[in-house]
């Protein structure tokens, strides 16, 4: 018999987005935050630039907004840009009243003013930070919040596998999410939770490629759980490659942030000539896709593994106080950036789609939301401007907190839910195929629906997620679950998604770039996935993973 745990509110993640709600309810609900590997972990934790929101009193909200529909490229939902942008400023102040603390500079008249740093495509000094490692402050902060809160539970350590939905009481067409089944990795046993709200906090899935920036927690689980459970998503073509990551057989996969682009850095061939110039007038400053795609050009073209960033023009003094992870993180790799440049590759970054929402997070299915990198709020469009996303999980967390609060039964009864049935299915006798379709799905994503795309490319990597989806789904009917399989059904899921959303854009804009459609329609319209109704977490009262699906 599998545990069952219970909660008004279940959070699955614990980045920016996931403890930002948590703390907004927890006045009035117990709430329950799910977390996959250690709470940290996660792509907040490693986020470097900053956040953007207009505190300069010669920026304005209309240049923040313009900006990001701007680097959007005519596809974000301009009431979702209008929303962020206006609610930044109450957004940052709520995490410096947690305690996060932004660097300041002293002005000409001796006050104390936050610095603010400045990132490709924005046209002022917006972006709040702390140094070069913004997100870990913000992390380490929020989540020493929670952990002092008496109404939060933590489950560390647990993956959520799937949600948990029902049909309506109310008899509509729509379904109802009651909770999740969730894996406990220290014990190995599959628990269920009850929750009278579910919120999708996950992250996103640029673990899907080969070379990417984030973490090992970045696999589309939430996107993936929401399309099983009959969600739509939307504009999953446009996955961010960010232009400058360490390239380095020792460096893992580490950022090198656009802030230092923003105060000066320069892109060089290996020659040591610029060739930002040569691609837009904004040159280092260009949005992300441009950069990307002429460091990819330039590779390409000359047949070499890197470009290279310099900053070594400023002063040591500066390098040191804005940037010491960057400077302290090369060093160590033997490459002093005061006086050398860095080796650099573009790296799968950020997923600019996701599962759709309203402006509170609530999805298609009842009682179910999503916030947060995982989530598509519009804002973004076919390219992300620098610095809004940490800033999009703060304001869409405190949007679906008010509406949580507002619409939470104060009497939960805590439903009995059905149970898990593992007795068909054994110990993994073959892990070396987990091991291979892993690695297979994401070098050919990297290969085939990278930087540059063709039909031809696409058509051939849909054929292959579909044979690997078969064999995953075999695998996962006969074998206990482990974080890999589960990752890996996860993976192959949002593989499909991005795929399918990249056929169905003849065009190419923002982050979308294809030989075979070069130029951008004059109609910009989002790309909808519309989920069948078969979805395997439609769950009888009795669940035996191996017959239902
Ligand atoms: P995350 O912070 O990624 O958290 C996801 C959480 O979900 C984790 O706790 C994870 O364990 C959990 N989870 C996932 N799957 C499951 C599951 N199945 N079960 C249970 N738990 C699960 N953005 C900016 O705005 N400014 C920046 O300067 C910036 N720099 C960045 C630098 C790097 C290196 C990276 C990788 C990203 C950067 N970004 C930046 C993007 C930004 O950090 C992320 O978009 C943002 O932090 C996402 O927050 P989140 O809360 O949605 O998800
Ligand atoms: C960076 O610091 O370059 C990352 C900023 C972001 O992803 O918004």
């Amino acid at each position: 018999m599998n545990q069952q745990n219970n909660c008004d509110v279940l959070i699955i993640g614990s980045g920016a987005a996931g403890l930002t709600l948590a703390l907004h309810l927890a006045k009035n609900a117990d709430v329950v935050i799910l977390s996959k590997g250690t709470l940290n972990e996660g792509s907040t934790y490693y986020a470097q630039g900053g956040i953007a929101a207009v505190f300069d009193e010669n920026d304005s909200i209309e240049a923040h907004v313009s900006d990001t529909l701007i680097a959007g490229a005519g596809l974000c939902n301009e009431k979702a840009v209008q929303y962020t942008a206006e609610n930044a400023k109450a957004c940052l102040h709520w995490l410096i009243d947690q305690g996060v603390d932004f660097d300041k500079e002293e002005n000409t008249q001796g006050e104390q003013k936050y610095h603010l740093t400045r990132e490709g495509g924005h046209s002022h000094r917006r972006i709040l930070h702390a140094a070069d490692a913004t997100g870990k402050v913000i992390q380490t902060t929020l989540a020493q919040r929670v952990k002092q809160h008496s109404r939060i539970r933590l489950f560390e350590r647990y993956n959520a596998i799937d949600l948990i939905c029902e049909n309506n009481i109310d008899g509509g067409n729509n379904k109802q999410c009651i909770g999740a089944y969730i894996w406990n990795r220290n014990s190995e046993k599959v628990e269920s939770i009850y929750a009278q709200k579910t919120i999708l906090a996950t992250g996103g899935a640029s673990k899907v490629y080969q070379y990417t920036s984030n973490p090992d927690v970045a696999s589309g689980d939430g996107i993936a759980m929401a399309w099983r459970a009959g969600c739509r998503v939307a504009n999953m073509e446009f996955n961010q490659f960010h232009p400058t990551c360490l390239f380095h057989p020792d460096a893992g996969t580490f950022l090198l942030t656009e802030a230092l682009r923003g105060e000066g850095a320069k892109l060089r061939r290996p020659d040591g000539s610029r060739f930002m110039p040569a691609f837009d007038k904004r040159a280092e400053l260009a949005p992300r896709d441009i950069v990307a795609r002429a460091i990819d050009f330039e590779m390409k073209r000359l047949g070499v593994d890197c470009m290279y960033l310099d900053i070594s023009h400023k002063s040591s003094d500066f390098i040191k106080q804005h940037f010491p992870t960057i400077y302290q993180r090369t060093k160590d790799l033997g490459i002093d950036i005061t006086k050398q440049p860095m080796p650099v590759v573009p790296a799968a970054h950020y997923t600019c789609g996701g599962v759709m929402i309203d402006e509170h997070g609530r999805t298609d299915v009842d009682q179910l939301y999503a916030i947060g990198e995982m989530s598509y709020t519009g804002l973004h469009g076919a390219n992300r401007l620098a610095s809004n996303s940490l800033l999009e999980c703060l304001v869409y967390a405190r949007a679906a907190a008010l509406e949580i609060s507002e619409s939470l039964e104060p009497n939960n009864c805590f439903r009995k839910l059905p149970r898990w049935d593992e007795s068909r299915v054994t110990d993994s006798d073959e892990e070396v195929v987990i091991q291979h379709n892993w690695h297979e799905l994401r070098l050919f994503m990297w290969d085939y629906v990278g930087i540059v795309r063709t039909t031809k490319r696409l058509e051939r990597a849909l054929h292959r997620v579909e044979l690997l989806q078969q064999e995953i789904q075999d695998y996962y009917q006969n074998f206990k679950v482990s974080n890999n399989l589960l990752e890996l059904r996860n993976l192959v899921q949002v593989a499909e998604l991005i795929i399918r959303c990249a056929l169905e854009r003849k065009e190419s804009r923002g982050l979308h770039y294809t030989l075979d459609f070069p130029n951008t329609l004059a109609e910009a319209k989002p790309t909808i996935l519309v989920a069948k109704n078969d979805s395997s977490t439609s769950l009888a009262p009795m669940v035996n993973r191996s017959a239902d699906e």
